[in-house]
């Protein structure tokens, strides 16, 4: 579906972060399986990546970069009407874990759930906010991505261990005076859900002893799928949004996509004509963070001053359903029509 903007202009006004404290370097992983540095890198871009504390779950990285993000935009918890955790690695399978983060932050006028779109979290969670905002049912919503891979990662398989990481970006999305989201567009495709999926713990097969002897509790990965489909999708997700906005690639300022793999982002740049020193990547850091990843370079982009009002941001994600999502905004560096 594309959706375009009308009325009054939606922004985001307000970003956080939180990755947790421990480095996983690729010669830590090469201590752990068949790998190399050499490898890693050459085939994803990923030289270190973030791992959670043995008691940090995902709510935990939740926390911090929400009351980052609401301080930014100059928000008391208690203000906010939305509050949506886009995961696949939630705390529990129920409740959400969106429960949990508006509790512990005050947030106690706000609705919360979880939204699961695999790696396209971040983005389905963003237009689920944005379309709530326009709508006029909420005045603002707190969106989060956040993810802890690192739990349903089988660490003895070399082809997926070496990708992931954990981390937590979040926004705070209201009214602007000018600016901000021109549309989205997204898309599912089911007929891929087995490209990657984690086969046990749900209603199809519940956790047995069995699940766990086979590890079913691990995420399962075609790596070439997933490969040729990301190359594919971040091209025509993109030119998609762009048609519908009237721009041209030459209008983007900055495009941001999903951060999964060095060589998928290098192929979309250039087969979209977006030149490299407009691509921002921060894969090397923080490897894949599914829902998470977006939102981390997002703030990585704004910290190292890449985002000026005015800056035409693309942003793409993809992943696990197989799900993608795309967005054009005009960066409005936080100017706010009251709330
Ligand atoms: N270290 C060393 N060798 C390895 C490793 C490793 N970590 N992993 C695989 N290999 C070997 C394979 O066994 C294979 O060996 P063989 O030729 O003897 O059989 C060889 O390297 C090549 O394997 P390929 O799978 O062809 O490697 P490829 O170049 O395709 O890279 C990769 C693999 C990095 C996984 C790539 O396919 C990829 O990035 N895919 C997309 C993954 C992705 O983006 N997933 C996330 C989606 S978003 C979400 O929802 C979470």
């Amino acid at each position: 579906m594309i959706g375009l903007h009308k009325g009054q202009p939606i922004s985001i006004t307000g970003m956080g972060v939180y990755v947790p404290e421990r480095v996983l370097t690729n010669d830590d992983l090469a201590k752990m399986v068949d790998t190399s540095d050499e490898w890693i890198v050459t085939r994803t871009g990923i030289r270190e990546r973030r791992i959670a504390a043995d008691d940090e779950a995902t709510s935990d990285l939740c926390i911090p970069a929400a009351e980052h993000a609401l301080a930014a935009a100059g928000f008391e918890p208690g203000e906010l009407d939305l509050l949506i955790v886009a995961t696949i690695t939630p705390d529990m399978p129920f409740p959400a874990t969106a429960t949990a983060v508006a509790d512990r932050l005050g947030a106690t006028a706000a609705a919360a759930y979880d939204l699961s779109a695999g790696c396209t979290g971040f983005m389905y969670a963003l237009s689920q906010a944005y379309s709530s905002i326009a709508a006029g049912f909420v005045r603002n919503a707190l969106v989060i991505g956040a993810d802890t891979l690192s739990r349903v990662t089988d660490w003895s398989d070399r082809s997926t261990c070496v990708l992931f990481g954990d981390g937590a970006g979040a926004v705070v999305l209201e009214r602007v005076g000018e600016g901000g989201f021109l549309g989205f567009e997204l898309g599912a495709d089911g007929s891929g859900a087995n490209a990657l999926y984690m086969p046990a713990g749900g209603s199809r097969l519940p956790a047995s002893s069995e699940t766990v002897a086979s590890r079913q509790h691990f995420a399962k990965m075609n790596g070439r799928e997933v490969f040729k489909f990301g190359t594919r999708i971040l091209v025509s997700s993109a030119e998609a949004i762009l048609t519908a906005c009237g721009k041209r690639v030459e209008d983007v300022d900055l495009y941001v996509p999903h951060q999964a793999n060095i060589r998928i982002i290098d192929h979309a740049a250039k087969k979209l004509g977006v030149p490299e020193d407009r691509v921002f990547v921060n894969v090397d850091r923080y490897g894949n963070t599914s829902s998470a990843s977006i939102p981390l370079a997002l703030a990585d982009a704004h910290e190292k001053g890449r985002l000026r009002d005015g800056t035409l941001v693309l942003m793409t994600g993809m992943g696990a359903g197989l799900t993608w999502g795309s967005s054009l905004m005009t960066w409005t560096g936080g100017k706010r029509d009251g709330h």
